[in-house]
């Protein structure tokens, strides 16, 4: 009793975690944001975009990052330079925190500029280990630059998570977010190929569709393996 037949401990049914994972994929591909990150697998860039998301919505990062990145083309161009000189790059953005982590970082990784063709590491533990990259910068890193086989939980994939297979998780205590990074881990496709795909699709997927304040559960592709929308024709408010 208790056990949902979703859910064995944070494990989830593989036959579900097929369906939700090929609904959700083919509906990226039909249905995805052309985005100047999205076409780059280049890890600074990645990172530079990743950092830059992190509290600010994608209309105003995408201007920014591209002037960014012509004033700074590689890790070894921050490195090189002084902090102030980022800061001013990073203005409008707010969170300098980030820009001071990234200069921070690109220093170490590179030397101080010494060794420009150093690479930034590709599994999600050496990522972890650099200045302000958390758990979900070191998967995103990982998947999107590198096609690794790693998991990531930010705001709007443990919304998404908690809805389809977990309600009862707490999105803010350490022990939902742990529940969630189990899921997020078990549900993962085989190949890391694959990965880069199913990663972008649940950001995507929380950006359009599952949304904080509504689910749109009537354009959901997931909805018949939804826990949270099964009981709901229409849309699903938090
Ligand atoms: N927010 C953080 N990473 C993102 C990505 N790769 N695409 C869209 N939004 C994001």
């Amino acid at each position: 009793m208790g056990r949902t037949t979703q859910t064995v401990g944070r494990k989830i049914d593989p036959a579900i975690s097929s369906v939700f994972g090929r609904k959700l994929r083919s509906w990226y591909r039909r249905n995805a944001r052309d985005l100047p990150w999205r076409r780059t697998r280049n890890a600074y860039e990645i990172l530079v975009s990743e950092l830059m998301l992190q509290q600010t919505q994608v209309s105003r990062v995408v201007t920014k990052y591209g002037e960014f990145l012509e004033q700074f083309p590689t890790l070894a161009d921050v490195a090189r330079a002084k902090p102030a000189r980022v800061m001013e790059a990073w203005e409008g953005l707010g969170y300098y925190a980030r820009a001071r982590n990234l200069h921070a970082l690109a220093r170490e990784v590179t030397d101080h500029g010494r060794t420009p063709n150093v690479a930034i590491p590709a599994d999600p533990l050496s990522l972890r280990a650099l200045p302000g990259i958390g758990a979900y910068t070191a998967g995103a890193v990982a998947s999107f630059a590198y096609e690794r086989r790693a998991a990531l939980v930010d705001t709007n994939v443990a919304r998404v998570l908690k809805r389809v297979f977990a309600p009862h998780a707490d999105v803010k205590s350490t022990k939902g977010q742990k529940v969630l990074w189990g899921i997020a881990e078990s549900i993962l496709p085989r190949t890391g190929r694959t990965t880069w795909t199913h990663n972008q699709a649940l950001m995507e997927l929380g950006a359009l569709v599952c949304t904080a304040r509504i689910a749109h559960c009537d354009k959901c592709p997931v909805r018949s393996v939804c826990r949270s929308a099964a009981k709901q024709p229409g849309g699903y408010r938090a």
